[in-house]
């Protein structure tokens, strides 16, 4: 584990000219605990009230630390599987795992707890316009009760690695769309969740911006994070290697895995 901590640390500054990882939130601990399938479904269906589903007989499952785009055309099921995924909407059938823990037999205020390991980028940033990108980014911290002091330095550090440490007195209304992105960003990356899970985050921004955005997830990615991007930007889908979940009309047609020492995947 040590070594995936220092293997993103040794050289300064990438190529994408994003500083390295050094956060010092993320070293307390390793992100991995276990190896594993950190998210498995099986033949889940989901429906919004009474309803058609909108989601038919899924099953796949995503191997702790892996990155994955989520791809499909609008109405797909994108958004609503991500939903599933953390856990704000539950399935009309089948059964979802998380972490190891059968969602549905999970009592209320531990699923919270399980919520909180998950990390959200929308693709509406859904800031609060009256606080500023400081206090946005430092909100689950303080809901979570921690330490004006440590609150104070982890979100210095964020901001910084975002590349927001001029702005972080300015309200979100005075903010670019990236830059109230890489708020967002930092806001879901606070507390150090094992998942993160981005909706058509590049919806909002300008190309440019969009690869920018992908940067940072995979340094988040490097550490140990599991990612999910739901996108059908094809742009980004060309430029970006990962394997896709496809999903069509609520149903899954493809899934593709990361395997970790495949000798082809550079080249493909
Ligand atoms: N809150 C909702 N209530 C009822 N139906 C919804 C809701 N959100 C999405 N849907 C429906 O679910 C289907 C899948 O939508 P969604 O998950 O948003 O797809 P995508 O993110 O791929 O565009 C669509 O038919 C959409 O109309
Ligand atoms: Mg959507």
């Amino acid at each position: 584990m040590a070594g995936l901590l220092l293997s993103s640390s040794d050289s300064g500054r990438r190529a994408n000219g994003y500083a390295i990882l050094h956060l010092n939130l993320f070293r307390k601990e390793p992100l991995v605990a276990a190896i594993g399938d950190i998210v498995r479904f099986e033949s889940v269906g989901m429906r919004y009230r009474l309803g058609v589903e909108v989601l038919h007989d899924i099953s796949f499952s995503l191997a702790a630390g892996s990155f994955h785009f989520l791809t499909g055309p609008s109405g797909a099921g994108k958004s609503s599987l991500m939903r599933l995924m953390y856990l704000a909407h539950r399935p009309s059938c089948g059964s979802i795992s998380v972490f190891g823990r059968d969602v549905s037999t999970v009592p209320r205020v531990e699923l919270a707890a399980l919520r909180r390991r998950i990390g959200v980028v929308f693709q509406d940033f859904r800031l609060l316009d009256h606080l500023t990108a400081l206090d946005n980014v430092a909100l689950p911290l303080r809901i979570a009760g921690a330490k004006e002091g440590q609150i104070r330095d982890h979100v210095a550090e964020l901001l910084r690695w975002v590349g927001l440490e001029e702005q972080s007195d300015a309200k979100p209304t005075t903010l670019s769309g990236g830059e109230q992105q890489r708020v967002a960003i930092a806001r879901a990356v606070i507390s150090r969740p094992q998942i993160l899970l981005a909706d058509e985050p590049t919806g909002n921004v300008d190309g440019e911006i969009a690869i920018r955005l992908m940067y940072l997830l995979e340094e988040l990615n490097k550490i140990g994070t599991t990612v999910v991007v739901a996108t059908h930007n094809e742009a980004l889908l060309e430029r970006f290697s990962h394997p896709r979940i496809r999903i069509e009309n609520g149903a899954l047609i493809e899934h593709g895995h990361e395997t970790a020492f495949d000798p082809d995947a550079a080249t493909i």
